[in-house]
This record gives C-alpha cells, structure tokens and sequence, in this order.
C-alpha cells in the first residue's frame, strides 16, 4: 500500500455507517453492519496484496492464473471491538492465521498494559491486518502494532471503521510504515477519550453491555 491513510467513501460502507452511528440502531442491527461493512473495508485494505501465478487447467487449456503469493495472512484484534472486525473478514479471508491482542489502560499512568497476547508464527513472513473499529487516542494501536513488530511482523495494515485525528497523528508518528484503512475520519476525541460524532463504545453497541 502506498499512502498512510484511506478513507473508504463507497456509497455503501458511508449508508452503513451513518445507520451504526444512530443511537437507535438496535444491537442486532449493529452487529450485522459492522459485518457488512468489514467485507468492504477490506476489500480496500487488501487492494494491494502482493500477486503470483499459479500454473492450472481449465476445461480448456492451461494458463498462469493470478493468487495470492506468500504465507497465509495474519489477521490480529485488538480486544475486544476489535472482533467484531474480525468475524467480517474472516468470511472474505478464512484461511487466515487469526491473533489477539488485549491491552488495558492503566488508570494512573494512562499507558496502556498488555494483558492477553497470542499471535500466529512466522509473522515476519505474512501479511499482517490489524483490527480495531475505533482509532481514538492511538496507544493502544501504537502499543499493539510495537508488540507485533516485536514478534517480527513487517507488512502490517491497520483497518478500523472511525479514526479521530489525534489517534492517526500517534500512529503516523509511532510507525508511519502501517497504512491505516477507514471509513470516516471524524471531529475530535472528547475528554473521555470518545470520538466525536463517532458512535459511542463500539464494543458496548456491539455485544449490548453497558
Ligand atoms: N472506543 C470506543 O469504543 N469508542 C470511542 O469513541 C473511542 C474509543
């Protein structure tokens, strides 16, 4: 991928969003659009996914046809919205090498602890999408994606629904090598650290705890 940042402004994921956005969406609702618009937002993250050629045979004669070259993709959610995410994609890429990432943040120093972390081998060798729907802050993507390159992920993408500018700040400063894919990018956090419009806790709206 080439530029740091991609906002998806397909009629379809902008209609989806704007009905994830209300606050009258129902839970079920919700949940089925942010499936859906998973399915496209990484079509777009896996745009440029690097090509091959594989020798087959159709009814007709051999020919070089186009696959993907390389390893299995790596597909990490940061927990727990983040899984939401995940089942989308999962549908589209299901051989995929899937891991987790939980991290918390710490109350006094505001920094953010790991406290779960099981990621696929020979990350070095795959392409490697990182799942979170709400780039706020940014720590916590910024911590996630250190702790990746720390198990030897390289070709990392980040794809989420909405990003505040401060969080894709922290990322471009953090690690300007990870193309970020979204489909909005909105207003400003407010103190709370909540994107603004955004759609309030978006693991709240998803699995209906409150
Ligand atoms: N996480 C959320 O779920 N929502 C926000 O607005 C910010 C972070």
């Amino acid at each position: 991928m080439t530029s740091h940042l991609t906002v998806v402004t397909h009629p379809l994921v902008q209609h989806k969003l704007t009905l994830m956005r209300d606050k009258a969406t129902s839970t079920k609702s919700f949940r089925q659009l942010l499936r859906e618009i998973s399915h496209l937002l990484a079509y777009e993250v896996t745009r440029a996914l690097p090509m091959t050629t594989t020798r087959i045979e159709t009814p007709l004669c051999e020919m070089d046809a186009p696959t993907i070259e390389g390893k299995k993709l790596a597909l990490i959610s940061i927990l727990r919205a983040g899984n939401g995410l995940l089942d989308g994609i999962l549908e589209l890429i299901p051989a995929a090498r899937v891991g987790f990432v939980g991290l918390y943040r710490d109350p006094e120093t505001l920094k953010p602890v790991q406290y779960y972390y099981k990621v696929p081998s020979e990350l070095e060798d795959r392409v490697t999408i990182v799942v979170d729907p709400m780039l706020a802050t940014g720590n916590s993507s910024a911590a996630a994606v250190d702790l990746l390159k720390a198990s030897g992920a390289r070709d990392i993408r980040f794809m989420c629904l909405l990003a505040a500018p401060e969080g894709i700040a922290r990322m471009k400063e953090a690690h300007p090598d990870v193309p970020i894919v979204t489909a909005a990018v909105d207003s400003h956090l407010n103190d709370h650290g909540y994107i603004v419009p955004g759609l309030g806790d978006a693991g709240d709206r998803m699995y209906g705890t409150k």
